[in-house]
């Protein structure tokens, strides 16, 4: 299987939480306080697996996927580490081979839509809702739409300096931000609630919740 973070993986987690002041981290958890004990979800394209651990330790049971081993092999190593509660079950594939319809909770994708190009990108989002169970969460977690005004320049220059340079390191694709509100509306969940990520005041990650209708 293609392993398009075999260069750039194993710095993955520490530069974004340096990067963002450790907002994304922040980010990446913020919507697991809807879980209780017991609950299943599923975390697509789930990297060094932030969420997914602090997940288990919530006796929440995770399935973690993703397409790179390098990737995986990062999560593992934590797991090793952290020993988390309750196991993480780990699916090296792409998220278009997982076919567990109406199956989870709760579907993650947090910084994970944002490396499709614009033709794909809603066509993950709504793989990622069909695995939703009716009534649970679709949690996606990324960079802000920008604004208007000045504050917009800066929200995309924290965008586009990030995506320069895994589109140069990664098969991640080079684009304008993507409005992730907008497309978990496009799949027919409804969202419930969006939390902010600010430096300086500035909005410049978004975790968005929606629901998906019962
Ligand atoms: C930008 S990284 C984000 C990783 C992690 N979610 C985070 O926030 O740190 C995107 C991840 O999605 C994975 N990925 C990309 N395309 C995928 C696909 N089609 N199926 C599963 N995982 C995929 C990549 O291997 C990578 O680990």
């Amino acid at each position: 299987m293609k392993d398009g973070y075999w260069l750039v993986g194993f710095q993955y987690e520490v530069t974004g939480t340096l990067y963002s002041l450790g907002r994304i981290p922040q980010c990446k958890v913020a919507m697991l306080k809807h879980l209780q004990p017991g609950a299943k979800i599923l975390i697509a394209g789930v990297g060094h697996g932030t969420e997914a651990i602090e997940a288990s330790k919530l006796g929440v049971h995770v399935t973690a996927v993703d397409l790179s081993r390098t990737m995986l092999d990062h999560l593992q190593k934590r797991i090793d580490k952290f020993r988390p509660p309750t196991p993480v079950r780990i699916v090296h594939d792409d998220i278009f081979n997982v076919k567990e319809f109406e199956q989870y909770d709760m579907v993650i994708g947090n910084f994970f839509l944002n490396v499709f190009g614009e033709d794909t990108v809603p066509k993950v989002a709504q793989h990622l809702s069909a695995l939703v169970k009716p009534g649970g969460h679709l949690v996606v977690g990324d960079f802000m739409l920008p604004e208007k005004g000045w504050r917009g320049w800066l929200q995309r220059l924290n965008w586009y300096l990030a995506i320069s340079i895994y589109a140069a390191t990664t098969e991640a694709v080079l684009h304008p931000v993507w409005n992730y509100a907008g497309l978990v509306e496009g799949t027919g969940c409804k969202v419930q609630e969006i939390q902010y990520f600010r430096i300086l005041g500035l909005k410049l990650y978004w975790s968005i919740r929606g629901k998906k209708p019962g």
